[in-house]
C-alpha cells in the first residue's frame, strides 16, 4: 500500500531525472562550443606513433594554416571571415616569420610586401598600400582614414567632377559626410532631408535629383506629379480641376525640364488656325488665356 501511495512521486522523479538527462547534453555544447578546434581536418597523427629512436630523424612537415591559427586565432578568423581573395596559405605571404628581433629592428624587412604580388593597381600616386588597406588580413575592410577621404577624387573622377562642375549645396558637403562609416556606403536622402510631400518614397528623389548635381533636375516621363503640387499647389489645383483636355496632359509633358515654358507649337504645329489670325494675334494665350485651364465649350 505504501509503495503504491508513493508511486506517482517516484514516477515523476524518474521522469524528471530522465528529462534532465535528455535535455542537458543537447543544450550544453551550444553554450560552451570550443573555438573551432574540432573543425580542423585532423592532421596526420602518425609521426607520434612511430617515433624513431633519434628524434631528429623525424620528417618535418610545414605548419598548416590551421596550425598557425591555433596560436594566431584572431588572424585566422579575420581571414576566414573577411579575407576575401586573400584566403590562401599564410606562408604564401609570410615567407619569414618568428624572426622579429627588436635589437635588429627588422620588422619591416620580414613582413610581406604587397609589391611581391601586386603592381600599383590605383596608379603611381597610391603607393602606401597599408595606409588604406590597414589590415592585409581583411583587405577590403576599409575604414575612412584621412588618407582615404583625401583621395576620393583620385579614383572617382566622375562624381568629383560633377560636384564641381554643377555647383549646388552638395558641393559644400564632404564626400565622406554622405559616404560615411565605411568605404562604399551609400546614404539615404532621408538621413538629411524630408520628401516634398508626406510619405514620399525615397526612391523617387533621384529620378529628379542626380545626387552629385542635385540642381540639374531632370523630369522623367513617369514622374510623380504630387511633387509638383507640393510646391505649386495653386497651378496644380487649377489644372486638376480643368474641364479641358489639357487636364489629361501631364505637367512634365509640357514642362520637360524644371522651369521650362513650352511652346504651344511643340504639340499643335505652327498654325492650328488660319495664318492671318496668327499674324494678328501671335500669342495663343490672348484667346486661350490659361494653358492649365483653357476655356472650352462644355455644351
Ligand atoms: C596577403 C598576405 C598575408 C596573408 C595571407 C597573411 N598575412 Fe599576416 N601579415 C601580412 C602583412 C603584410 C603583415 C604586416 C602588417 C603590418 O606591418 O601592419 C602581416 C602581419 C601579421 C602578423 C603580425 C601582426 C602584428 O601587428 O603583430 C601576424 C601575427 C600575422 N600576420 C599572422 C598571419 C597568419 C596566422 C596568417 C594566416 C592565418 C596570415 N598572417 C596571413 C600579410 C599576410
Ligand atoms: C605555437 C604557437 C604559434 C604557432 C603555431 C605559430 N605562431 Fe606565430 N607567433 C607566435 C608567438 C607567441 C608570436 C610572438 C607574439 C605575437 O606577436 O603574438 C608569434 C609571432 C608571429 C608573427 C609576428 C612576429 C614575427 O617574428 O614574425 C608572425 C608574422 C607569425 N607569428 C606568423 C605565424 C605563421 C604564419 C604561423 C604558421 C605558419 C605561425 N605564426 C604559427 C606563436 C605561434
Ligand atoms: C602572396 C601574394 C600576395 C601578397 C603578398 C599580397 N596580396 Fe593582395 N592579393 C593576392 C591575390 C592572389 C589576390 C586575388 C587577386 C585576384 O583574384 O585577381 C589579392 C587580392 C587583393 C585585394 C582584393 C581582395 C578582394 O577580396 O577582392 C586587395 C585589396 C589586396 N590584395 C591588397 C593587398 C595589400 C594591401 C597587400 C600588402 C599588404 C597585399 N594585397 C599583399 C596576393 C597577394
Ligand atoms: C588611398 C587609399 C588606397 C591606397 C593607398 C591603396 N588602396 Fe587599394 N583600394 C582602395 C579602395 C578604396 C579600394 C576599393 C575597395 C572596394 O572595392 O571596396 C581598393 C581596392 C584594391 C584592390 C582590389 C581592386 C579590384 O579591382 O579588385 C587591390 C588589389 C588593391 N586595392 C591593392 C592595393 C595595393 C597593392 C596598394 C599599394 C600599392 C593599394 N591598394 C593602395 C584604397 C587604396
Ligand atoms: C584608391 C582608389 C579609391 C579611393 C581612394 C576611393 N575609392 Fe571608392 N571605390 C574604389 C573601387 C576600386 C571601388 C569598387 C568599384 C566598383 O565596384 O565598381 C570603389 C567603390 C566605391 C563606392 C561604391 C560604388 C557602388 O556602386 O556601390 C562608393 C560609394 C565609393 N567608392 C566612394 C568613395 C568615396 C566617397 C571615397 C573617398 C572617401 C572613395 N570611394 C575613395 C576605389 C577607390
Ligand atoms: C549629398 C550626399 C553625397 C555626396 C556629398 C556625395 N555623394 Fe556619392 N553618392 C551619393 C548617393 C546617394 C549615391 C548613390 C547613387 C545611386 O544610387 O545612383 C552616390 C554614389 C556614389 C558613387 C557610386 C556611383 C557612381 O556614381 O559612380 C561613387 C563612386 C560616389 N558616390 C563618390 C562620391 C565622391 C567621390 C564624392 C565627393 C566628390 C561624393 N560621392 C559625394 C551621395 C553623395
Ligand atoms: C549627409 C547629408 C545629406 C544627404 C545624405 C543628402 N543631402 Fe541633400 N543636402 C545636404 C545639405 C547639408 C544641403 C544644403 C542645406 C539644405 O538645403 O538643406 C543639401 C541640399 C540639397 C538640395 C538643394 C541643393 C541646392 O543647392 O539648393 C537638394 C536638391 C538635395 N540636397 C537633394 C538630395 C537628394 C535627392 C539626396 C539623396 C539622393 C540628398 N540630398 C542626400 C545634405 C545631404
Ligand atoms: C518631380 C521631381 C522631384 C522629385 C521626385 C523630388 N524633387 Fe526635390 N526638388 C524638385 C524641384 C523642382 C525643386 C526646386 C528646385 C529649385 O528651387 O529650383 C526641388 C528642391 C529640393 C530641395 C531643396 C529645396 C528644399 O525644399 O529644401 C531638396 C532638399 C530636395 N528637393 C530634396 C528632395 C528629396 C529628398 C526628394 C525625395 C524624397 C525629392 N527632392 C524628390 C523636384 C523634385
Ligand atoms: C521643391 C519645390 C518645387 C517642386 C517639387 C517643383 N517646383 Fe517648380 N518651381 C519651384 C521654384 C522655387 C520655382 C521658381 C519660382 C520663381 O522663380 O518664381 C519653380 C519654377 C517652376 C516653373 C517656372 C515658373 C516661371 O515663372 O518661369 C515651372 C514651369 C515649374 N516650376 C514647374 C514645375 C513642375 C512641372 C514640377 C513637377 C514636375 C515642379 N515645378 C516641381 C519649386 C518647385
Ligand atoms: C505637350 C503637348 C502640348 C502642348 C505643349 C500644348 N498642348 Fe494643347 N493640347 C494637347 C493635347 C494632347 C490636347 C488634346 C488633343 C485632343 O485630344 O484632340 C490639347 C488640346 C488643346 C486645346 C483644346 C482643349 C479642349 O479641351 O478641347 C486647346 C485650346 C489647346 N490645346 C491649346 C493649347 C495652347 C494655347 C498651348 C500653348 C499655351 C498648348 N495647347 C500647348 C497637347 C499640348
Ligand atoms: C499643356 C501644357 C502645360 C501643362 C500640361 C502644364 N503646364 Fe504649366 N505652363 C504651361 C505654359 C505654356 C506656361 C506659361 C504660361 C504663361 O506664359 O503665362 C506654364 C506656366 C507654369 C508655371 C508658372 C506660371 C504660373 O502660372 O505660376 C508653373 C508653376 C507651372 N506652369 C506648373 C505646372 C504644373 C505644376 C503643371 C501640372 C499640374 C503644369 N504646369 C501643367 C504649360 C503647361
Ligand atoms: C483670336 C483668338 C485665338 C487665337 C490667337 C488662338 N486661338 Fe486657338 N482657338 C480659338 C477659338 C475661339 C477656338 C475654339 C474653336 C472651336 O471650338 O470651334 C480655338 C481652338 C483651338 C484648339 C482646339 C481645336 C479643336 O479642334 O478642338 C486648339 C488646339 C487651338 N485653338 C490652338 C491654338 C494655338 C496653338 C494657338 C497659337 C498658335 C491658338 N490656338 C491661337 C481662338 C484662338
Amino acid at each position: 500500500m505504501k509503495v503504491l501511495k508513493y508511486m506517482p512521486l517516484v514516477l515523476s522523479l524518474v521522469l524528471l531525472a530522465l528529462l534532465t538527462a535528455c535535455v542537458q547534453p543537447v543544450a550544453e555544447p551550444k553554450i560552451v562550443a570550443p573555438p573551432k578546434v574540432e573543425a580542423a581536418p585532423a592532421p596526420e597523427p602518425a609521426p607520434v606513433v612511430k617515433a624513431p629512436a633519434n628524434p631528429y630523424e623525424a620528417k618535418l612537415v610545414p605548419l598548416t594554416v590551421s596550425q598557425c591559427g591555433q596560436c594566431h586565432t584572431s588572424y585566422f578568423n579575420a581571414i576566414k571571415e573577411k579575407g576575401g581573395r586573400h584566403q590562401f596559405d599564410c606562408q604564401d605571404c609570410h615567407q619569414q616569420f618568428h624572426a622579429y628581433n627588436p635589437n635588429r629592428n627588422n620588422w619591416a624587412q620580414i613582413m610581406p610586401q604587397c609589391s611581391s604580388c601586386h603592381t600599383l593597381p590605383h596608379g603611381p600616386k597610391q603607393t602606401e598600400c597599408l595606409a588604406c588597406h590597414s589590415n592585409p588580413h581583411t583587405p577590403l575592410n576599409l575604414v575612412l582614414s584621412d588618407r582615404l577621404t583625401k583621395n576620393c577624387a583620385d579614383c572617382h573622377a566622375s562624381p568629383a567632377a560633377q560636384v564641381k562642375e554643377f555647383p549646388s549645396k552638395h558641393t559644400l558637403v564632404e564626400c565622406s559626410s554622405c559616404h560615411h562609416t565605411n568605404h562604399g556606403y551609400i546614404p539615404s536622402c532621408f538621413e538629411c532631408h524630408q520628401g516634398h510631400y508626406k510619405d514620399e518614397p525615397v526612391d523617387t528623389c533621384q529620378t529628379c535629383h542626380p545626387v552629385h548635381k542635385p540642381l540639374q533636375i531632370v523630369f522623367k516621363g513617369d514622374v510623380e506629379l504630387k511633387n509638383c503640387s507640393g510646391c505649386h499647389s495653386a497651378v496644380f489645383a487649377v489644372w486638376a480641376g480643368s474641364m479641358s483636355k489639357h487636364a489629361k496632359v501631364s505637367c512634365v509633358s509640357c514642362h520637360t525640364q524644371h522651369g521650362l515654358i513650352p511652346s504651344c507649337s511643340n504639340c499643335h504645329g505652327d498654325a492650328p488656325h488660319n495664318a492671318s489670325l496668327h499674324a494678328k494675334f501671335p500669342n495663343c494665350l490672348t484667346c486661350h488665356l490659361d494653358p492649365h485651364d483653357p476655356p472650352v465649350k462644355t455644351r
